[in-house]
């Protein structure tokens, strides 16, 4: 697996929380947040599905309660394990998933065209259009 592509060691990945990481693609930075799903731990890109500019983990970690992953702007609940919101106004919806792949107890990113930049923030707005689009597109 490439060097680019090492997130972090699997023990680091909080079991109540999130662990922020940034990926470089082919539109810039974008931020993703590693958490537990059972015994798996899974990616997804740092923004709620209500409003596109609110980020999950704002840097020290997103509520994770019961298995999910709670957005604190208006507490839409995501389930771990598949990304689906199942309370809130983005009811129905699902995270935008991130591929990576466990390898003796690693995490990397395996998803094309994605490469590590680092741990934390990407250290910019999300949203820079200033606009909001929810899941209904609206
Ligand atoms: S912005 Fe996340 S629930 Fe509204």
């Amino acid at each position: 697996m490439d060097d680019d592509r090492h997130v972090v060691s699997l023990d680091e990945v909080p079991a109540d929380g999130t662990l922020l990481f940034t990926v470089r693609g082919d539109e810039g930075l974008e931020e993703v947040v590693l958490v537990r799903a059972n015994d798996e731990v899974v990616a997804y890109k740092n923004y709620c599905q209500h409003w596109t500019d609110v980020r999950l983990d704002k840097g020290s970690g997103a509520l994770v309660r019961n298995g999910e992953l709670v957005c604190q702007k208006h507490a839409a609940t995501f389930e771990t394990g598949s990304g689906y919101c199942n309370f809130g106004p983005c009811e129905g919806s699902y995270l935008d998933a991130v591929e990576i792949d466990v390898v003796d107890g690693e995490v990397f990113v395996v998803e094309d065209d994605y490469a590590f930049e680092r741990l934390g923030s990407s250290g910019e707005q999300t949203g820079s259009s200033g606009s909001r689009i929810d899941f209904t597109g609206t």
